[in-house]
């Protein structure tokens, strides 16, 4: 079977690269991605590419070359999905905030709303594929809804599961060069092994054949859980010893360096941070942790559960440091922050340590300046408000965003860290400490920065991982 139209539900931080990708690699193909947002939508149309919705280095010359010849955005989702052979499914599916499994288990309600529309408009045959990260046996969820309302139609749905490992920041070339594809689907039909083979001939476009893994549907959503849950472990693990460091005056760079270069274990996830965050390693450990209770399975829950204690921990750590270092009290001290997305080259913000950093020092009626280069003050208030911490009107006069980290530092007892943008290292620090209360403070919660110099100029620097 060979595929001639996709449409992708969800513009996102997966959808919208994923979609350009293919389309840049498959002209034949002809690939509409689909929101129901509309401002989204009209971002990616924007005619000034630095406008995309999504941020991602190298993002803007793919959309270049495929949008308008076999790339298109669209708010018109039924018309999409009818016309396609093969629709994906890249909604969002945060974890649930009501009801049964609060706080753990993912929210399906935007899957299960976009099966029950493609069972309503499709009137041909389609395959199904799972891009978003779901909990392991979404794919029956989705395959009972698919068969069971449909619109009269006849038509005949595979699913498939394809998880996406790209990671934000470089997923333009993860997508050009991903160390594996993964494809689940149905091994025991024929139905089932052509749809799979369908997905294969797509990538196989520009991926080697032998980096394309198919695999049964459930192997292939748990395997998506597993590979988060195990990356997010490494960098719990070297975050505990990060703490363990500090005390014993242990370089964790060094230790970092000594484990990492044992082939079996090996150098990458072992960087020492305020915190991991992204919309996927928390969500998906949490998913993870919900399905294994959910099985009874109490050890493997209180297991990996841990590697979200130890992540809190050292974000509220980090906080702590800085309050107690600042005499212990930040109460209407002004703190600058660098840094507010949950890692350089994105501007995605969701689950950044920074959120969570800026709410305890919000408790303390500390008050904030921050810049990111790519974070808007709205995302900033957002973020905090999403918290529930406080009101709207108090995270407002709690922080203030501006568009340079000069102004944001001025008259600032402390700057913290939050993100390793690679800017923060070409500032004129000597004029950033000369603007500052004194002692200037300076906590680098991503070891960015070169503290010995800053130090010179007359900085007080804390590296995480190393201490004051
Ligand atoms: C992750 C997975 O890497 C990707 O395969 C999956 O598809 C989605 O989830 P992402 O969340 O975009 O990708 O970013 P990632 O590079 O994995 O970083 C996650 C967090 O861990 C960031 O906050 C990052 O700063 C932090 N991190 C990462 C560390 O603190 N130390 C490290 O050594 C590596
Ligand atoms: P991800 O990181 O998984 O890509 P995002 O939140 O960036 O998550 O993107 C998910 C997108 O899916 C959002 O833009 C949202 O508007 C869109 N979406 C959610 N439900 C639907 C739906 N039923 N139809 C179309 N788009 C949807």
């Amino acid at each position: 079977m060979e595929i001639k139209n996709i449409c992708c539900i969800g513009a996102g931080y997966v959808g919208g690269p994923t979609m350009a990708i293919i389309a840049q690699k498959c002209p034949s193909i002809n690939v509409t991605v689909v929101d129901i947002n509309e401002k989204r939508i009209a971002a990616w149309n924007d005619e000034d590419l630095s406008k995309l919705p999504v941020y991602e280095p190298g993002l803007d010359k793919v959309v270049a070359d495929a949008r308008g010849r076999n790339l298109f955005f669209s708010t018109e989702v039924d018309k999409a999905i009818d016309k396609a052979d093969m629709v994906f499914i890249s909604v969002n599916t945060p974890t649930k905030t009501y009801g049964k499994g609060k706080g753990m288990a993912a929210d399906l309600k935007y899957i299960e709303l976009c099966a029950r529309q493609i069972a309503r408009v499709a009137t041909t045959d389609k395959i199904v594929v799972e891009k978003s990260t779901l909990p392991v046996r979404t794919a029956s969820a989705i395959k009972s809804i698919l068969d069971n309302t449909g619109n009269g139609s006849n038509a005949k749905f595979q699913i498939l599961s394809n998880p996406e490992f790209l990671a934000e920041g470089t997923a333009v070339t993860d997508l050009l060069d991903p160390d594996r594809v993964l494809i689940g689907g149905d091994t025991s039909t024929e139905e089932g092994k052509e749809a799979i083979q369908a997905l294969v001939s797509v990538y196989a476009n520009w991926v080697p054949q032998n980096q394309i893994l198919t695999t049964n549907v459930w192997s292939s959503e748990l395997s998506k859980l597993t590979a988060n849950a195990f990356l997010a472990q490494r960098v719990s693990s070297i975050n505990s010893l990060s703490e363990l460091c500090e005390k014993t005056e242990a370089d964790v760079d060094e230790v970092a360096r000594a484990i990492g270069m044992d082939s079996r274990i090996g150098p990458k996830f072992l960087k020492s941070s305020v915190g991991f965050g992204g919309s996927c390693f928390q969500k998906d450990i949490l998913n993870l942790v919900y399905i294994a209770k959910s099985y009874g399975l109490v050890e493997v829950a209180d297991y990996w559960e841990q590697v979200i204690i130890m992540n809190d921990h050292q974000k509220r750590r980090f906080a702590h440091n800085i309050i107690s270092t600042l005499f212990n009290t930040v109460s209407g001290k002004k703190i600058a922050f660098l840094g507010w997305a949950f890692k350089k080259d994105t501007n995605d913000t969701r689950e950044s340590a920074a959120i969570y950093v800026a709410d305890e020092l919000l408790n303390e009626q500390s008050n904030i300046s921050a810049y990111d280069p790519k974070v808007q003050a709205e995302q900033m208030y957002a973020d905090l408000d999403y918290l529930n911490t406080r009101s709207s009107e108090e995270n407002r006069n709690g922080l203030t965003a501006f568009d340079n980290a000069y102004d944001a530092c001025k008259d600032a007892h402390a700057i913290a860290v939050l993100t390793e943008w690679d800017e923060f290292t070409t500032y004129d620090w000597q004029k950033i400490y000369d603007g500052m209360q004194k002692p200037a403070f300076l906590f680098d919660g991503r070891d960015v920065l070169d503290t010995k110099k800053l130090e010179e100029i007359g900085f007080v620097c804390y590296t995480i991982g190393k201490g004051m």
